[in-house]
């Protein structure tokens, strides 16, 4: 028998932070002690409140399915968490709580996309925004952003790439793998373009040196805002997230949620209502570690030659010039794994843009980073 995949999976790439990995982890499973900066994972716990209450609620016996678009605690909480945050407005029917903020965007893109329709990406861009749009028989059209404008998304670069098959805007500040974040009249002038704007805004709250984020929803009552406890809170492996979406739209995605999900898991999400309430401490406490991190990385990283022409704003990542080393961005990142022992994600990962490129987490412990470092300067000099 001859079983047929869908062609559409031709289009759908591997996520090379995840191969390097899971490389790393079968290296790990041999005795080998790798650093992992190559994936983007806080190594902090989560806050304690939101563990005890996901193991309350599970003692408890909140193990079934919930409303599929969550729980009204939870949908309160995040409706009044996203009103402290950038003073805006968001009833709690607008929220739509989903298994990471992975979901929320198959939600989305989902709802929007055709087959043969287009979705604008400014790139270098978080990997998985194009195999999402493949996924749903859209064509993801990039845009170009530059370090040497911050990493600005360019309005005008963006309207000339609308074409009548436009159907969404994805908008990333603060930025994976750049850290960058878009001002608050660049997010106005997308807003202006009249396309549903897409605004993951994952890494808000993990911002350095008083930077400010504006959220879509402070430009546009249109805004399709994904966003999540994976990155904020370090509660990755709860896959908890959500979307909060124009009113238009609320009934298609519930009715989206109901079909491909159900609901997202119901212990997790108490544990989401604790990190709202109780959780800023913790968020705060790693915002100001993420912040030495960041300058001990990109000290490091210059010093053994890498470029890196931007101090990141916010997020966890260090998005470092590495062609001084190589111009195979896969081959480096193995090399650099193989040899060093340290893991990295290739610049391709984000697009053509990043090829010759590598991005650090800085996620990863001050030791981690100063011991990556210093295993790194062991190999570089031979790869010059
Ligand atoms: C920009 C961005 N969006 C979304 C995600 C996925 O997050 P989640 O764990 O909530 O699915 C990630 C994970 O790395 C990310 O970097």
């Amino acid at each position: 028998m001859t079983t047929h995949f869908a062609a559409r999976m031709d289009a759908i790439q591997p996520f090379l932070a995840m191969e390097v990995m899971e490389r790393a982890f079968a290296m790990e499973r041999d005795g080998a002690s790798v650093i992992h900066l190559e994936i983007g994972e806080p190594d902090f716990p989560p806050p304690p409140a939101a563990v005890a209450a996901c193991s309350r609620a599970l003692f408890a016996g909140e193990t079934r399915y919930t409303d599929s678009r969550g729980l009204v605690e939870l949908r309160e909480a995040i409706a009044a968490d996203t009103r402290r945050r950038f003073g805006v407005s968001v009833d709690p029917e607008q929220v739509i709580v989903t298994s990471g903020t992975s979901a929320a965007m198959l939600l989305v893109f989902s709802l929007l996309v055709d087959s043969g329709d287009e979705v604008i990406i400014g790139t270098p861009h978080y990997p998985c925004y194009p195999n999402f749009v493949h996924e749903v028989g859209g064509c993801p059209i990039l845009v170009r952003s530059r370090a040497e404008d911050g990493y600005r998304l360019d309005p005008d670069a963006v309207r000339a790439a609308i074409t009548p098959r436009t159907r969404a805007i994805v908008v990333s500040s603060p930025a994976n793998p750049t850290g960058a974040i878009q001002s608050a009249e660049t997010m106005r002038a997308l807003a202006d373009l009249g396309i549903p704007i897409v605004s993951d805004e994952i890494y808000d709250g993990l911002v350095y040196d008083d930077a400010h984020v504006t959220s879509a929803l402070e430009v546009t009552d249109e805004a399709f805002v994904l966003d999540g406890f994976s990155k904020r809170y370090a509660m990755t492996g709860f896959r908890l997230g959500y979307l909060i979406a124009p009113r238009s739209a609320l009934r298609p995605l519930q009715v989206l949620q109901q079909n491909l999900f159900i609901s997202a898991n119901r212990f997790v999400q108490h544990a989401g209502v604790a990190a709202l309430r109780e959780g800023a401490e913790t968020v705060a406490a790693m915002r100001e570690a993420y912040s030495r991190r960041r300058t001990l990385l990109v000290d490091g990283l210059r010093k053994l030659g890498f470029g890196v022409p931007v101090l990141p704003q916010g997020a966890f990542y260090v998005f470092a010039d590495a062609r001084a080393f190589g111009s195979d961005s896969l081959s480096l990142a193995f090399e650099l794994l193989e040899r060093a022992r340290v893991g990295t994600c290739p610049g391709i990962d984000f697009g053509a843009a990043g090829e010759g490129w590598l991005r650090f987490c800085s996620a990863a412990s001050e030791a981690s980073i100063a011991e990556a470092l210093e295993r790194l300067g062991e190999v570089l000099p031979e790869l010059r």
